[in-house]
């Protein structure tokens, strides 16, 4: 039941964002910044300190997939008329996850490697966390696309889809083999609280952003709606 509301508003929430070209650029814009995150930093995709070829394979793989996914969003904002923007602060959301990481990652090249390893395996959980937040928000985004007959956007969100997947899984398996059970689970236990609770407090203070500049588009009722969820989920983060 509570599933089923939650599944409903969030994909009303989806097709409100699609039905307009103004909140469908803001919302790829907030996707890409995203997507573009790793760019900007120096501990994520750290792939030279793979203990294994095939993962530093599979990491290299996935920066480059982020890279063009940055891409993707660019020229479909574009597509639609759209300005792409450079965001900073709480419209990334990896900024904000990382605000509520109890920990770093970051690996030095004089790390011992059990250090490196422990350090891998933490950053492929948090990526983990993330990828899955990613995976489920790109389904409603699809889903949203496709009913509206936006075949172009869904068919991007699609393939940025399909990469997600992947990228959920490969970093799922990485970090048992490098952590072992025990570590692993307390790894994605600590960075799942993280990107529930950053979960939360990003959708709660996109909902008061989308509400201060963008509400006009949406019908009274339904911004009533999103503006009661937004107070619930602020309570709770
Ligand atoms: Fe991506
Ligand atoms: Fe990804």
């Amino acid at each position: 039941m509570y599933v089923g509301v939650v599944d409903r508003l969030k994909l009303s929430w989806h097709r409100d964002l699609a039905s307009h070209p103004v909140t469908h650029a803001w919302v790829l814009n907030l996707y890409r910044a995203g997507e573009q995150h790793p760019e900007t930093v120096d501990d994520y995709f750290p792939y030279q300190h793979a203990p294994w070829p095939e993962l530093a394979a599979n990491i290299k793989r996935h920066a480059g997939d982020e890279r063009r996914h940055t891409v993707l969003y660019a020229k479909a904002i574009e597509r639609m008329g759209g300005a792409v923007v450079e965001l900073g602060g709480w419209d990334v959301f990896n900024r904000v996850i990382r605000e509520h990481t109890p920990r770093g990652f970051a690996i030095a090249d004089d790390d011992a490697p059990d250090v490196k390893r422990e350090q891998l395996g933490h950053f492929l959980a948090h990526a983990h966390c993330l990828e899955r937040r990613v995976l489920r928000s790109v389904e409603y985004h699809a889903e949203a696309c496709a009913q509206l007959g936006r075949r172009e956007e869904a068919s991007l969100v699609e393939k940025v889809h399909a990469d997600e997947a992947r990228h959920v899984s490969y970093s799922k398996e990485a970090v048992f083999e490098l952590l072992g059970r025990r570590e692993a689970l307390a790894a994605f236990e600590l960075h799942g609280r993280a990107e529930a609770a950053a979960d939360r407090a990003f959708s709660a203070f996109q909902v008061r952003v989308f509400m201060d500049q963008h509400a006009r588009h949406v019908p009274l009722s339904r911004r009533l709606v999103y503006t009661a969820c937004a107070a619930l989920m602020q309570g709770m983060a």
